[in-house]
């Protein structure tokens, strides 16, 4: 069984992928919903919240964890967990640009992840010079709270209007962000890079692809879970 891990929905939208490139694992997806959002939380606090679901990760004895969640990733320390088997999601983001070194990068995250400078430190270690990072504080909160489209499209387009320049390209930092890509998408007309067709191949062939979901399981989840993984889940109570 291999491990995805998200504070809430976002993460729910890289299963598609995840479970076509790994057909032979049972997956368990933590959707830490009663600890969301994690991104504008004191961070001493969220990383002993990562503590606890890697520990609940452990007691399924779960090795692979795929990290789908950009906070995470930017408040764990990778060293620490020698005994597991962390995928990276900025890293794999990043790894999937297509652009020239000296193109406008702007990157949407959650305070958190603009914060820690991950995306920062890694694109400028492969040359890129001109990042800009543009924290959206209130989105996954947004998001993860049903809010409806209007609203959030208002909220995103004052968010853009303080921005006094055109990226060429965007990446969403966030993985809840591509919830509403297309809002990014038709104020930018730019390409969007997200994380959701991302490769997450692991060497675990211990299952037949069911997919186990530790989460709520409110009306407004299984609507999303619908639309989303367009396929039968499991809760675990
Ligand atoms: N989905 C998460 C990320 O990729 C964080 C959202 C949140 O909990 O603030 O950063």
């Amino acid at each position: 069984m291999i491990g995805v891990y998200d504070s809430g929905l976002g993460g729910l939208l890289e299963l598609n992928k995840i479970r076509k490139d790994n057909p032979q694992s049972d997956i368990l997806y933590i959707g830490d919903q009663k600890n969301a959002p994690y991104g504008n939380k004191d961070r001493e606090e969220v990383k002993k919240i990562i503590e606890n679901n890697f520990a609940i990760f452990r007691s399924f004895g779960i090795k692979d964890i795929i990290l789908a969640c950009n906070t995470v990733c930017s408040l764990v320390d990778f060293k620490r967990h020698d005994d597991l088997i962390l995928y990276d999601i900025i890293k794999a983001t990043i790894d999937q640009l297509d652009v020239s070194l000296d193109a406008k990068i702007l990157i949407f995250a959650t305070k958190t992840t603009c914060e820690m400078g991950r995306y920062q430190k890694e694109l400028a270690l492969k040359g890129y010079q001109n990042v800009y990072v543009k924290a959206l504080d209130e989105l996954a909160g947004k998001l993860e709270r049903f809010e409806d489209e209007g609203k959030i499209k208002e909220y995103l387009y004052a968010e853009f209007k303080t921005i006094s320049f055109k990226p060429d390209i965007m990446i969403l930092g966030c993985t809840h962000f591509p919830i509403v890509k297309h809002l990014f998408e038709e104020y930018y007309q730019v390409p969007v890079y997200d994380s959701t067709a991302l490769d997450f191949k692991t060497d675990d062939l211990k299952g037949n692809g069911r997919l186990y979901l530790l989460m709520d399981k409110s009306l407004n989840n299984l609507t999303f879970i619908n639309k989303y993984v367009c396929e039968k889940v499991i809760f675990y109570e």
